[in-house]
């Protein structure tokens, strides 16, 4: 089945809504819950996942449908909408305004129709399989060249896994050494969509979630972006724990760089 731009403007009508409420919310106080150290929930991620599920699941093919509040909604399909109501709830709770909503269309776990929304600034990213994928409704262009040295690249620190500390100061001091500069925005959908953008022209982190990237994978695909492995083989959604992705050009450099300390620190069979 072929997915249109279509839904994928149907989605991001519903997205605009459920920024709404989260605009609405924005530099309240709220009620938060710890799901574990350092990993928040407020009541306005649950309300916005309800809101989700209820306007994506009468959209497109009949899909199952996985969110990061609740799990599993219903259905045994091959299709799945994968969401995040708030990517940087760590951002939205401290009154920072880069936060998103993430939401990626999968087929057997393939990332096929993405669309991620900045309530904040109103910026809206979306794409559908081999149909392109667009900023503010400007199609973006296939990336353009770039060398290591010049490249902006974007990070997740490992906030959770203190033991992932040495292998990630490792690689960013190799990352500060051959590139111009890093940033941690706190959404991890939003980085990879400025990646697809070309804003930045890398990515990485350990321990994400399928609901985390699976908004933005769509994106990065259309513009020819890279999404690897430890092992520099294409990504597959929800398996391993390391995520690399990048502009082509300077992908062999970067993965250089980043992936040597988290291939020593897993070979040692830490988990
Ligand atoms: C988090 C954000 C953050 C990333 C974390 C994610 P959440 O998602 O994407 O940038 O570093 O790994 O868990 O918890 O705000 O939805
Ligand atoms: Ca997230
Ligand atoms: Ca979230």
């Amino acid at each position: 089945m072929e997915l249109s731009l279509g839904l994928a403007k149907q989605v991001a009508v519903v997205l605009k809504d459920v920024g709404q409420v989260q605009l609405r919310e924005f530099r309240r106080s709220q009620v938060v819950q710890a799901k574990g150290r350092n990993d928040l929930v407020s009541e306005v991620d649950k309300a916005c996942e309800t809101m989700l599920f209820e306007r994506l699941s009468i959209l497109g093919p009949k899909a199952a449908f996985f969110g990061e509040e609740y799990g599993f909604r219903h259905g045994a399909s091959d299709w799945c909408w994968v969401v995040d109501p708030i990517d940087g709830t760590t951002n939205f709770l401290h009154g920072l305004d880069m936060f998103s909503i993430s939401v990626g269309l999968c087929y057997k776990n393939e990332p096929k129709l993405g669309v991620v929304y900045r309530p904040y600034t109103g910026d809206l990213f979306l794409a559908s399989e081999g149909q392109g994928a667009f900023m503010n409704e400007k199609l973006l262009p296939m990336l353009k060249p770039k060398s290591f040295s010049e490249s902006l690249i974007a990070m997740g620190f490992p906030f959770k896994s203190e033991e992932l500390y040495q292998p990630f100061f490792t690689a960013s001091a190799e990352v500060l050494r051959g590139a111009r500069d890093m940033r941690r925005c706190g959404s991890a959908a939003l980085d990879l969509c400025f990646v697809a953008a070309g804003t930045f022209q890398g990515f990485w982190e350990c321990d994400l979630s399928p609901y985390d990237i699976a908004g933005a994978i769509p994106l990065l695909k259309e513009v020819g972006a890279f999404t690897w492995d430890l092992q520099g083989e294409n990504y597959v959604l929800g398996e391993g724990r390391f995520f690399i992705a990048g502009n082509p050009s300077l992908m062999e450099p970067f993965y250089s760089a980043v992936s040597p300390s988290y291939k020593s620190f897993f070979s040692t069979g830490q988990k």
